[in-house]
């Protein structure tokens, strides 16, 4: 069974939903950032900070090369990934791609309660945010919506909405295989 790769932009819910699509399918979870960060012994926000993004984008490209192949596996994808190097088309022609597709609104929300550092959304002021991510999304969109599959999102506030797209997800995978 080729990969199944979720792409979107940051808070978009890839992690969330690719952990329980992953269970859901019997599959093994994978997320990049986490990847990189085991292969090269360094946080992401670190790697940002210490060697720049063009390190960053660098290692990106060459471990979603190394995981995209698995088998069997959910992998979830940096907010950046498809929008550098040829990696969207890569990504196309190894794996089934969804777009977890949200509104600037539904980001900036996730991105309220989210935990993880990110070094672009870092330090700015909630005007600066919502400039800073509508701008981001309009500039990366033409990537995402090179996905093979479009899913819209709507806040992924409780476990029966998650539950619902990891169906409708599910779903076009098992008619993608059929
Ligand atoms: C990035 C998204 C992050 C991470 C890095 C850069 C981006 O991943 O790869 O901070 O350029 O959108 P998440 O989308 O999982 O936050």
């Amino acid at each position: 069974m080729k990969c199944i790769i979720l792409i979107g932009y940051m808070c978009a819910g890839k992690t969330t939903v690719g952990k329980a699509l992953a269970k859901e399918l019997g599959r093994t979870f994978y997320d990049l950032d986490w990847y990189v960060e085991e292969r090269f012994h360094k946080k992401v926000p670190q790697i940002f900070a210490e060697e720049g993004e063009a390190r960053f984008r660098d290692l990106e490209r060459r471990m979603l090369h190394e995981v995209a192949e698995f088998e069997n596996i959910v992998l979830s994808c940096g907010g950046g990934t498809p929008c550098h190097f040829d990696n969207m088309d890569y990504m196309n022609s190894v794996a089934e791609t969804y777009y977890l597709k949200a509104t600037p609104e539904t980001l900036i929300q996730h991105i309220a309660i989210s935990r993880g550092e990110r070094p672009l959304l870092k330090g700015k002021s909630p005007e600066e945010l919502r400039e800073f991510v509508s701008t981001q999304l309009a500039e990366r969109e033409p990537y995402y919506e090179k996905a093979q599959h479009i899913v819209d999102i709507n806040v992924l506030d409780s476990f029966d909405k998650i539950k619902d797209i990891v169906s409708l997800i599910k779903q076009e995978t098992e008619a993608a295989n059929a």
